[in-house]
């Protein structure tokens, strides 16, 4: 329940970055070894990731909210049922750490955001198969790998996949040999998983270009590491900023990685300030408008375009955002116009036509990054706005209400025991 209106003043701490996060718990696998991971977002995809660790047959020790030490050296089991995969996309990644580790892995068909169109895994598949793997779907929709040896392999991805560019170096990096991936993605997370192998024992090369090359090695060893701040969530509270109004300093953050969300609030005419490991966002009044095309890393992320639709909903002029990434990604809108928000979408195409105000109003969270793009427009709404479905949230930003709490937001958390029935604080 958000009580909008409200300026947001003060300072917001980054958390450790999701997409990062759920790629460096499995990759603990491919050692057998005790590894002591740091600044683990306390968030439900994380929790799920390191329940499919525990299944494993892994140790997990919890040193604090954010601090895990996996210890994979008595691992036995290299199957992962669709009730762990189910709740996120990332449980797919244990494709690529079993088969590392293995030579084989039982991993069921993941769930995770449904943005209205397919999620193919392809080119996670032409990897592994490039590698000398065999991969079949059975009946029950549960992908079987296996491979004697994995072997370096050059591969070409027809399209710029962070999950395929991750996946492939899980699996590559045991594999005798050299891996070469070429039109690899460049997101922060990829180098941060990078390093992390690379704090293992790995050879890898090139993470943050579209050439990673991967020299195979035959053992790793355990690491202490520390997972790298939240660009989207970084990115969300810079926005949250930007269109509620006021004065927040994001702190904890590497300010390169924000370049292109700060190049574009600078557009909308709100002010940015960059210092060593944060940044000061300054918004007065309404924000100018601006056109958007989400691409592949450093481009706009499109993880952060539901957070932008609601700050050029209340802009001055007509924006549009173009969706570069997902073939369908704008469900979210319906919410947006039930508040007032005039947004026309043809395709991948979103027309914005900015309104004085929106109002609030008994919205839901389509998915995570709209449902972070909710609350945004709770914040800036006149009334009050109730979100369903924040669970979708959960999964993705760390204690969300008391950051947002503790820079004067009005916003609790409440629990609906039935649909539409009494509602009590939670
Ligand atoms: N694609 C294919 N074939 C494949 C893989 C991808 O055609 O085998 C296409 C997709 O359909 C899409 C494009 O390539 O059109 C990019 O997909 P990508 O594989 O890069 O996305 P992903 O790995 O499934 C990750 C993030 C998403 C984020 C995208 C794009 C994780 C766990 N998820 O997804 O994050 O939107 O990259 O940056 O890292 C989120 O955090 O809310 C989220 C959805």
């Amino acid at each position: 329940m958000i009580n909008g209106g409200k300026k947001l003043c003060g300072k917001i701490d980054i958390s450790g970055a999701k997409n990062a996060a759920v790629a460096i718990i499995p990759a603990a696998i491919l050692c057998e070894d005790v590894c002591r991971i740091e600044n683990i977002p306390k968030i439900s995809d994380s929790a799920v990731m390191i329940k499919i660790l525990h299944s494993l047959g892994a140790g997990v020790r919890v040193i604090n909210d954010n601090t895990v030490e996996i210890d994979s050296t008595h691992m036995n089991c290299h199957t992962v049922t669709y009730e762990m995969t189910k709740h996120l996309r990332a449980s797919y990644y244990y494709i690529g750490a079993l088969l590392g580790r293995f030579g084989k892995a039982r991993v069921a068909m993941p769930g995770g955001c449904n943005f209205g169109g397919v999620r193919p895994i392809d080119q996670h598949i032409k990897g592994f198969k490039l590698l000398g793997a065999s991969i079949f779907l059975d009946e029950d929709a549960i992908v079987d790998a296996s491979a004697d040896c994995l072997i370096g392999s050059p591969i070409y991805l027809d399209t710029v996949s962070v999950g395929a560019t991750i996946n492939i170096m899980l699996a590559a990096t045991r594999a005798k040999g050299l891996t070469i991936i070429e039109n690899a993605a460049k997101e922060p997370h990829i180098v941060d998983l990078a390093n992390f192998l690379n704090s293992m024992g790995a050879d890898i090369r090139g993470a943050g270009t579209d050439v990673i090359k991967i020299r195979g090695v035959d053992r790793l060893h355990g690491c202490t590491y520390s997972i790298i701040p939240d660009q989207i969530e970084a990115g969300t509270y810079m926005v949250a900023a930007a269109a509620a109004g006021g004065d927040v300093l994001i702190n904890n953050v590497i300010p390169k990685h924000l370049e292109s969300i700060s190049a574009k609030l600078i557009e909308c005419g709100i002010e940015v300030e960059e210092f060593d490991d944060s940044i000061l966002v300054k918004s007065f009044g309404r924000p100018m408008r601006c056109n958007i095309k989400t691409m592949p890393h450093p481009g706009f992320p499109t993880d952060l375009q539901p957070q932008m639709a609601v700050l050029l909903s209340i802009a001055k002029g007509t924006s549009i955002i173009n969706e570069g990434v997902w073939d369908s990604r704008f469900r979210y809108v319906d919410q947006l116009i039930r508040m007032g928000a005039s947004i026309k979408v043809d395709g991948k195409i979103a027309v914005i036509e900015g309104v004085d105000q929106l109002k609030g109003a008994q919205i839901k969270a389509d998915d995570l990054r709209a449902g972070a793009a909710m609350i945004i427009a709770g914040l800036v709404a006149k009334g009050t706005t109730e979100i369903d479905n924040v669970i979708y949230i959960d999964r993705g930003y760390e204690d969300v209400v008391e950051k947002l709490s503790s820079v004067g937001a009005d916003i609790r958390r409440v629990t609906v025991s039935e649909p539409s029935a009494s509602v009590s604080v939670g």
